[in-house]
């Protein structure tokens, strides 16, 4: 016998209805992204897809060597020309390098763009952290301004009411910049050598390579210390308060909620001033609770040999997010409006060609290819759940007149054959052909 092949560890299989194990079924999926999309086009983002490889040089320049994600996830591999590529691990760095490779500033002054789609980081697992994971992103080229800040975090506010998740909190922070950040820095380092001992081993590596990750390690002891650590907030310089103080002021005006954590200082280097995250503390999460971060990052776009434009973003978990709405039980399926039933063989192609007919008028329609008794397409029928069973056999045929049988119960409605869509449609609750 074959031996069996199993797909890659931590990349999941997406799978509709009731088959997604421990994944939420993908009809979840397409209703996020559905509405990421339509209330990310109200605010005017215009959607990029960028390849799923880069250059490796991309990534350990912007997200930066030290961290956690280039120094030990990245997929990274030589093709056969000898290049060194990656997949990516993040959508922020292929955005930009777009955006430089387009020269966009030319065409535009403040672009927006978002994207959907699969990062790559070789990650410990568990539930709600995966090898292969979907994120949906925003990013904003071209104002240096709290309103941008501000606009995208509303534009995650909206997406979140949108589909339904409640109880995500926002926590904000601000990393200052080049002008401020060095003494925080220094500050910090002083602090944490002076409590090395206690600090868990990939913190005591941290405070040689990237001291500020000490700051949200998950580790009790190291909690414990950070908790009297030098607070970033108060070593900003004047324009970085400024610029601060703006954010939670138009906060404030548009009545978004959030709490200032100065330990949210993210996990990759771009960032300066505003950082943000979500965070939903449900058990069905469990510690990967922060179903989305960005912030600001006025730097990159020089660094990566652009034009020197300011820029903000952020990125959502979809992953994070399918599992909370599984969690609330919800299905995002709408039924088949009609399942077509054959009745006797001679009746196999009108049966076929009706249901065809149908679908052509926007109807839901189920049909059982593998043909079988009506007793076995019945069954089917139950199973697919939908709203109207029509069985066509000789008698529909010869009549034109048929029955649409409510499957929930109640009367059979009389239809003549070529009003099925009609009757479907005046019989429901306006969902026909909508699903
Ligand atoms: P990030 O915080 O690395 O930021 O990722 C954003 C979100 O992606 C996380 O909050 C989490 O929900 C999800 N995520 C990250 N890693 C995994 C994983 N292994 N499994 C499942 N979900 C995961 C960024 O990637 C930045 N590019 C965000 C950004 C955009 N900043 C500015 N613009």
């Amino acid at each position: 016998m074959s031996q069996k092949i199993s797909g890659v560890k931590g990349m999941n299989d997406l799978l509709p209805g009731e088959l997604g194990g421990d994944m939420a079924p993908v009809e979840t999926w397409q209703f996020i992204e559905r509405a990421a999309r339509e209330v990310f086009s109200r605010f005017g983002y215009g959607e990029i897809r960028t390849p799923m490889v880069e250059d490796t040089a991309l990534f350990v320049r912007s997200v930066g060597e030290e961290t956690d994600i280039v120094g030990k996830e990245m997929y990274t591999f030589e093709d056969k020309g000898g290049r060194s590529l990656s997949l990516r691990p993040e959508g922020t760095a292929p955005a930009v390098r777009a955006y430089i490779e387009h020269s966009v500033l030319n065409q535009e002054p403040l672009t927006r763009w978002y994207y959907v789609g699969p990062m790559f980081r070789y990650e410990r697992m568990k539930t709600g952290r995966y090898r292969q994971f979907f994120q949906i992103g925003a990013e904003a080229l071209g104002s240096k301004e709290a309103a941008q800040d501000v606009e995208l975090m509303d534009m995650v506010v909206q997406l979140l009411e949108q589909v339904g998740l409640k109880d995500v909190s926002l926590n904000l922070n601000s990393l200052g910049d080049d002008a401020c950040r060095p003494a925080y820095h220094q500050k910090l380092v002083d602090y944490l050598k002076s409590h090395r001992e206690q600090l868990c081993e990939d913190c005591q590596r941290r405070l040689e390579t990237n001291p500020m990750r000490v700051l949200d390690c998950k580790n009790e002891k190291c909690q414990a210390i950070v908790k009297a650590a030098p607070n970033i907030l108060e070593f900003l310089c004047e324009p970085c308060k400024a610029h601060f103080a703006d954010v939670r002021r138009k906060l404030d005006v548009l009545g978004i909620r959030y709490v200032v954590n100065p330990q949210i200082v993210r996990g990759l280097d771009y960032y300066t001033r505003t950082t943000f995250e979500f965070i939903a503390a449900h058990p069905a999460l469990g510690t990967a609770s922060t179903v989305g971060g960005g912030g600001r990052y006025d730097k990159l776009l020089k660094a990566l040999g652009g034009p020197d434009v300011p820029a903000v973003g952020f990125a959502l978990g979809l992953d994070r997010l399918t599992l909370l709405l599984k969690e609330g039980g919800q299905k995002y399926s709408a039924p088949p409006d009609l399942f077509v039933a054959v009745a006797d063989e001679g009746s196999a192609d009108a049966a076929f060609a009706l249901a065809s007919k149908l679908r052509h008028e926007g109807l839901k329609v189920e049909f059982d290819t593998r043909g079988g008794s009506l007793k076995s397409q019945m069954k089917r029928a139950d199973k697919t759940k939908a709203r109207f069973t029509l069985v066509l056999g000789q008698a529909e045929r010869e009549s034109g007149k048929g029955q649409l049988k409510p499957m929930a119960g109640g009367e059979p409605i009389a239809v003549s054959l070529s009003e099925v869509a009609q009757a479907v449609r005046a019989a429901g609750q306006g969902t026909a052909g909508q699903g």
